[in-house]
Parts: C-alpha cells; sequence; structure tokens
C-alpha cells in the first residue's frame, strides 16, 4: 500500500490524497460502508459501485468469524471473492465488537479476551495473533489491530492499563502479521489503533508509542463512544499533530456528516460509521439541505425528489419524498434500500466535495458554511 498527499489545505490540517491498493485507488478523504457482515446492509455491489461510487467498504472479522466461518470464507478464496466485491476491503478486528456485542461472560485477560456468541452463545477466544491469522483469511487489503475500546465514561487508571494493554497487543500483531504471508497473492497492511480514553495525556502517550512502530497507516479509535463532540475534537486534534503526516490517519466509527467534516478540518482521511445505514433504515436521510425524518406527516404529499442537491444519483433524484415515506411507513424493503442507497450516495458525495474543495484551496470556508447547513432539521 502507498499513500501519496496531493494537497494540504493552506487552512487547516486537511489533506487530498491517494491510497493505492492491489485492488486499486482510494481517494481520501474517504468515506468507507459499514459491510459488517460481509454485505452492506440492502445495498447490492453494483449500487455500491455505479450509484454511490464506494470505494473501499468495511468487514467485520467477530461477525464473519462466527458466521458463514473461515472454513467457508477461505473456500471461496477470500472475502472478495465470497461477495463479489473487487476493490479494497477494510477489515475492523473485533476489538469494538467482542465488547459492544458479546455481552456478559466476557473475560479481558493478557492472552486475549474470551467470549460468547451473540448468536448462539458459543464460547471463544480471540488474541491478537489468532486475529490477524482471521483477517489473514479474510484477506482484506487493510487489516486492524487487535485493541480494548474503552467506553465513556473511563475511569483514569482503566483507561491507562487498557491503553497499555492495547499496546502491548500491538507489538504481538506486529510480530505475527510480519512472520506470516498474504493467502491470495496480493499484499495486506496493518494499521494500529491508539487509545487512552478523553485524557490527553494518555492520547498522546498513545499516539506516540503508535507513532513508533512505523507502520503504513494509523487509525484512532475509542471515540464517537458517547462523549461530547468537543471532546472528540480535542482529541482527534492532539493526536493527529503526533501521528506521521505521511501516513493516511483513519478515525474508526465517526459519525456526523459535521463530525466528518470537521475531523477533514483536522487532519483524518479515513472514516467509517453505521450512521447512514442504519439511520437509513428508521427513516432518517441526510441531505445536502439537512436532516429529514422522512416518517414525519409532513412529507405525506411531498412529490419532490429525495434531494435535488444529488442530481447524479438515480435514487436521489427519481423517488420522491412522499413515496419513501410510505415505503418506510409500511415496513417495504425497498423503502429500507432506496434510503441507504440515498444516505451513502450523499457520505460519498460529501467526501468527494471536501476533497474537490482542498484540490483547489476553498475546504475551510466551504466546510464553515456545510457544517451548519447539514445538520439542519427539515
Ligand atoms: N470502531 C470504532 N471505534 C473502534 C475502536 O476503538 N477499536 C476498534 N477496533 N474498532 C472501532
Amino acid at each position: 500500500m502507498t499513500f501519496d498527499i496531493k494537497t494540504t489545505d493552506p487552512n487547516s490540517n486537511a489533506r487530498a490524497g491517494v491510497i493505492q491498493t492491489d485492488h486499486g485507488q482510494i481517494l481520501t478523504p474517504i468515506f468507507m460502508p459499514v459491510g459488517t457482515a460481509g454485505s452492506v446492509k440492502a445495498v447490492h455491489q453494483r449500487e455500491l459501485k455505479e450509484d454511490i461510487n464506494a470505494q473501499i467498504i468495511l468487514g467485520n472479522t467477530y461477525h464473519l468469524y462466527l458466521r458463514p466461518g473461515l472454513d467457508i470464507i477461505e473456500k471461496a478464496g477470500g472475502l472478495h471473492k465470497f461477495n463479489g466485491w473487487d476493490k479494497p476491503i477494510l477489515t475492523d478486528s473485533g476489538g469494538y465488537q467482542v465488547y459492544s456485542l458479546s455481552g456478559t461472560g466476557r473475560k479481558i485477560k493478557e492472552e486475549g479476551v474470551t467470549f460468547k456468541s451473540h448468536i448462539d452463545g458459543s464460547k471463544h477466544i480471540f488474541t491478537p495473533e489468532k486475529v490477524m491469522d482471521i483477517q489473514r483469511t479474510i484477506g482484506a487489503d487493510i487489516i486492524m489491530a487487535f485493541d480494548e475500546c474503552t467506553p465513556y465514561p473511563c475511569e483514569y487508571e482503566y483507561a491507562r492499563e487498557s491503553m497499555e494493554m492495547t499496546h502491548r497487543w500491538l507489538k504481538r500483531c506486529c510480530e505475527h502479521f510480519d512472520a506470516t504471508e498474504p493467502k491470495y497473492g496480493y499484499s495486506q497492511t496493518l494499521f494500529p489503533i491508539v487509545q487512552g480514553s478523553v485524557y490527553k495525556d494518555l492520547r498522546k502517550k498513545s499516539a506516540e508509542a503508535i507513532a513508533e512502530f512505523g507502520r503504513e497507516g494509523n487509525a484512532i479509535g475509542g471515540l464517537s463512544v458517547g462523549e461530547p463532540a468537543e471532546m472528540m475534537y480535542e482529541m482527534t486534534e492532539l493526536v493527529t499533530d503526533i501521528l506521521p503526516k505521511d501516513k493516511p490517519r483513519y478515525l474508526m466509527g465517526v459519525g456526523t456528516p459535521a463530525n466528518i467534516l470537521e475531523s477533514i478540518a483536522l487532519g483524518i482521511d479515513m472514516f467509517d460509521c453505521v450512521m447512514p445505514t442504519r439511520n437509513a433504515r428508521n427513516g432518517m436521510l441526510f441531505t445536502t439541505q439537512g436532516v429529514i425524518n422522512i416518517r414525519n406527516e409532513k412529507w405525506k404529499d411531498d412529490f419532490s425528489v429525495l434531494d435535488p442537491g444529488l442530481p447524479e444519483s438515480y435514487v436521489s433524484s427519481f423517488y420522491t419524498k412522499a413515496y419513501l415515506r410510505h415505503l418506510v411507513k409500511s415496513d417495504e424493503m425497498l423503502g429500507a434500500m432506496i434510503a441507504s442507497v440515498h444516505n451513502l450516495t450523499f457520505y460519498l458525495w460529501l467526501v468527494s466535495q471536501a476533497r474537490e474543495r482542498i484540490l483547489n484551496g476553498t475546504f475551510k470556508s466551504w466546510k464553515d458554511r456545510m457544517v451548519v447547513q447539514l445538520m439542519e432539521k427539515l
């Protein structure tokens, strides 16, 4: 993998770059649709490519390991072959899902984490080495280190000990990753994850420790877990100041359109979040004019298209608000499909606009205007 910065914004820390992988280019800043179980919920691969312009999607180690299981994915020839997505894939390590999904019975020890499957209650262990092996087998282009994502709020001592363990796990991840080979003939790269909760000294320590590993890209975790947005920006800024400038920076699990624009201004290059797809299934639409709750009575006879600001998009410029409201209110599957494609189209439009503005030097003033406009309740 290579990363080439084309332009740095003169009025902020935003950058426009190109990541090159064996499955093609990623133009940054980029948003990565979440495809937890090997599918971006309610969205076809063809729509992802042709309508949404997705350049990279996410998969989850935790989910794919439990179902369908590694034997099936390996037999298929890796996740790209299994799900028919031939562009880049990033897999999260399970460091987040193990804590958020496996519930009671989970035990965190130096060796790793034992947990019960949220599907059938069966017992499993994830160690840093095992999570590297699993992600080798899934075959993502970018794989994530095994970490602990601390909750918010989190006691200082817990955050410190957890961060130190995440660093020790990272060392094991790197050693095991470097001692093993990709399985499907293309290269894979490992991103470490900065932790440290909302404590400045811990974030600084973590960023310095992670930078020392000298990997090809770096991620920031443990944010957008309930802390105020200002705190998230403060931590992000502190960490981006320390992480190497010439490597991509990935802010995990973020966020709203405004969060994304503000974080791009702080020097973040990659984002993922379930918000556009999850909220779509609940009838919340992000548009170029602001946020819409499509279930609202006011849309019942509004025959304007979903978002006239996205004329290139078939879904956003063809279907009307009244029709989508009817579908969502009737629990029709097509409602979830249209809303999901629309929201992802909007998110990918947003980051491509940000990129254009960085390239032509107008990012900062555009961003300041957009963060207000996009969060308007329509
Ligand atoms: N997704 C969102 N936050 C995190 C995090 O802190 N760690 C991991 N592994 N995934 C995340």
